[in-house]
Order: structure tokens, then sequence, then C-alpha cells
């Protein structure tokens, strides 16, 4: 079917699993007492290498119809694999899980595809070293990623002053092994799937919030229980879909089963303040994390916004998406402090700016800042896009055939596979 400026978005619609919450119950239930049944995994490969490695770790995962069955080994035990981990595209399968690895006693080298190797991993290794693990990089600076962990890691507090999830649980999975108290100290607006899940296993762990920080309490006096784990849509992915049918008005979507974590997102407010229309229902609790069902139901036409530095990491990920959305909104809309856009799968910033260019919308960067020009007529269209194999770019520059004259051409598409291997088949199905 094709999907171009005439297209609307139409239908009911479950997204595929949550990535980062993928991970993370690959990762934790892979160190719980006993057998973890996980539904709805996310089949992407990000998640995919998480589970091999985990294999290679010497934990025990099958494949049993539309469940994985996880045999967890107790925290301290990971066997040292005999060949490198490699982690593909993923950042937060390589970092979190060399967190995992630093508090254990084994020698392990963790690599990753092109774009991974260009990704710093300083910001994690720098607190890992301090547990006692000892860390070499390339340059000092990126993956490969040479590992010797310590079975006799120092209970240290850590103050985290990078906004990001993944540094955040990289000490939280070294914690696992290391005996005393592990205190952390971040920005709150950072994704809390790690301490949810830690929660609903049984863990000892304690999590305040202030008005601008998390203060996070670690002990490993409690075993991790095994779990039963249904793993909620990812709103990430459904951003795609979200925003589109806010785009353009005709559309009718109910999304169901949708994380619906607060640090997660940001990116409805920003629609709804741009006058989207979204309702949320069927709001629901599940393993400390809420879930919901959400309908749009697409009038008018949008607006411009402007997002402040501190709403960004609530919507780190939706920013290219949403930069499309904004462009087609009337009036000029400002997304502030994309500092950490600039070091994604991507330079994601740079690519939003050419590729806006390239369709026929006017953008500018002002030092981190991304001042996008929008109006309600259809871009020129029929270019080519850069993606550099970033799967969001990708997707979201799909997305903007909906706002073009004529449709771009994106050559290879097989990126998508990392965190949405059934886009194209969504598209089709929930396009007319
Ligand atoms: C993630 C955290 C975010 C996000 C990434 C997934 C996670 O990265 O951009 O896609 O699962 O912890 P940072 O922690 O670097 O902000």
């Amino acid at each position: 079917m094709p999907f171009n400026n005439k297209s609307c978005i139409k239908g009911t619609y479950f997204p595929p699993g949550d990535k980062s919450i993928s991970h993370r119950i690959l990762i934790l239930a892979g160190q719980a007492i006993g057998k973890s049944e996980i539904y709805n995994l996310l089949q992407g490969e990000d998640v995919m290498n998480t589970l091999k490695a985990m294999r290679l770790l010497g934990v025990q995962i099958k494949k049993k119809k539309d469940k994985y069955l996880v045999f967890g080994i107790p925290p301290g035990s990971l066997f040292e694999p005999k060949n490198v981990i490699d982690f593909g595209n993923s950042g937060t399968g390589i970092r979190l899980i060399s967190g995992l690895i630093s508090s254990n006693n084994i020698s392990v080298k963790l690599v990753g595809d092109a774009s991974l190797s260009k990704r710093p991993m300083k910001r994690v290794t720098e607190h890992l070293t301090k547990i006692g693990a000892k860390i070499e990089l390339k340059k000092n600076l990126f993956p490969p990623i040479k590992l010797k962990g310590t079975g006799n890691s120092v209970p240290l507090s850590f103050n985290i002053t990078i906004p990001s999830a993944q540094i955040k649980s990289a000490i939280m999975l070294s914690a696992l092994n290391t005996n005393g108290k592990v205190k952390i100290k971040e920005f709150k607006t950072t994704r809390d799937h790690t301490e949810n899940m830690l929660h609903s296993m049984g863990y000892n762990i304690k999590v305040r919030e202030g008005s601008l920080h998390r203060f996070i309490e670690m002990k490993n006096d409690k075993e991790l229980k095994s779990i039963k784990y249904n793993v909620p849509g990812d709103p990430s992915s459904a951003a795609f879909f979200i925003s589109a049918a806010c785009l353009k008005p005709g559309s009718k979507l109910i999304v169901k089963n949708v994380l619906f974590n607060k640090t997660r997102i940001g990116f409805i407010k920003t629609l709804k303040d741009m006058g989207g229309n979204i309702n949320i229902i069927n709001k629901r609790k599940i393993h400390n994390e809420l879930v919901a069902d959400i309908k749009i139901d697409q009038k008018n036409k949008l607006s411009s916004t402007i997002l402040k530095s501190k709403d960004i990491p609530l919507q780190i990920d939706e920013i290219p998406i949403l930069s499309i959305v904004a462009s087609f909104a009337n009036g000029l809309t400002i997304f502030k402090g994309l500092k950490e856009l600039t070091v994604k799968e991507s330079n994601r910033l740079e690519l939003i700016h050419q590729n806006l260019k390239r369709i026929g919308v006017k953008s500018v960067i002002k030092k981190y800042d991304l001042h996008i020009y929008g109006n309600r007529y259809l871009k020129d269209g029929a270019a080519v896009i850069k993606h550099n194999y970033d799967h969001r770019i990708l997707m979201s520059f799909f997305i903007a055939n909906m706002i073009c004259k004529k449709n771009n051409i994106i050559r290879d598409k097989s990126c998508v596979k990392t965190s949405y291997p059934t886009f194209f088949k969504h598209i089709s199905q929930f396009s007319n």
C-alpha cells in the first residue's frame, strides 16, 4: 500500500514490547533464583544481543512458543565467555552488561558495530573502576571495552551528573554483587525501570525523589525472586504512530497496552500541547509499571511548541519524530538542550537538521537547541534521506512522507530491526 501525503492512521494497534524493559528483564531474571517467564519480549536485534550475551555469561534461556524461560544464576557467578561479546548497535546492552560484569571476577571483551564503536563509554566505566573493576577503552573513550571485574567490589555513593538511565542502571547492576549499601544520586527525569523491576522481584531497594533528583539505596541482603513478566508495549515505538495520527486530521487510532511510565511519555504531553487530541484510558499498574491504552481522534491541524532542557530526558528518543510533527505545525518550535542527542546511535541533532533541509523544512541549530520553522503546507520531499543506519532517524523520515508532496528516497531500510522489526508491517496495517 502506498504511504504518502494522502495517508491517515486508523485502527487498533498493539505496539511491540518495550525495548528498555526487555533488556532489563533478561538481565535481572538471569540473576534471580529459579525460573522466570517472559511474555511479549521485544524481538528487536538489540534485545536479542542482550539475550545472547546473558547466555554467553552462563544463563540458560529457552524460547517456548510465545514465551521465554530464563533460568537464573546467583549474582557473582557469571561464567567467563571464551569469545568476545558482540552488542551490535545497542548502547543499552553494552552499558548495562558492563555494570553487571564489573562485580564478577571474570575478564570479558565487549564489542559493537561501527555506530556503537563511536559512542562514549567512559561515562559508565569511570564509575565502575571505582568499585575495583579494571577497564580499558579504545582511545580511553570508546568500545571495545576490555573489562576485568572484581569479586570484591566496594560499596560506594555515586553522584551521576549526566541524565542517563544507562549509567544509573550499570551501577545498579554492579550493586547486585556488592556487599554493603550502594547509594546513587541522579536526575529524576531518567527512566526508572530497573528500580521498578527490582522492587517487583523482592530486592532490598529504597527510592526517594526530590524536586530534581532521585536517591537510590540498594543492599544485596535479599534474594532476587523469579518473576512472570508481560512486557508492556513500547511508547517509543508507538510514538511513530501516535505522532503520525496527530499530524493528520481524520486519523483515529487506539493504541493498546502501552507502557505509561512518567519518565517515558513526555512526548504525549508535547503532542497534546501542540493540539493532538489524545485521551488516556484503562490505566493500570503491573509490576510497578503504569500501563494504559491511548485513543487519538484527530480533527485539527497542530501548532508549534517550546520544550525546555529539563523536559528533554522525558522524550529523548522521540525528538526525531517530534521534529517531523513540528515541521507540519504552525509556527516556530524550539527543542532546547539536545546535547545528549549528539551521542545516540548517530548524531541525531545533526541528521535531523540535515534531513529537514533536504525535504524542504527550515531549521537552525543554536548551540544544542533546535529551531524548526513549521507550517501546515506540504513540503517538497523527493529527497534522499541520510540515516546512517539509525533506526529512529529512518522511521521518523519515513513518517515524513505524510507531509511531503513527493515521497522521499530511503535506501537500505534494514536498521529498523534494531528496535522495531514489524514497523513496515504496521505501516501497511494502520495507514489508509
Ligand atoms: C535507555 C536510556 C536512554 C535512551 C535509550 C534507552 C535505557 O539512554 O535514549 O534509548 O534503556 O536505559 P541514556 O540513558 O543514555 O539517556
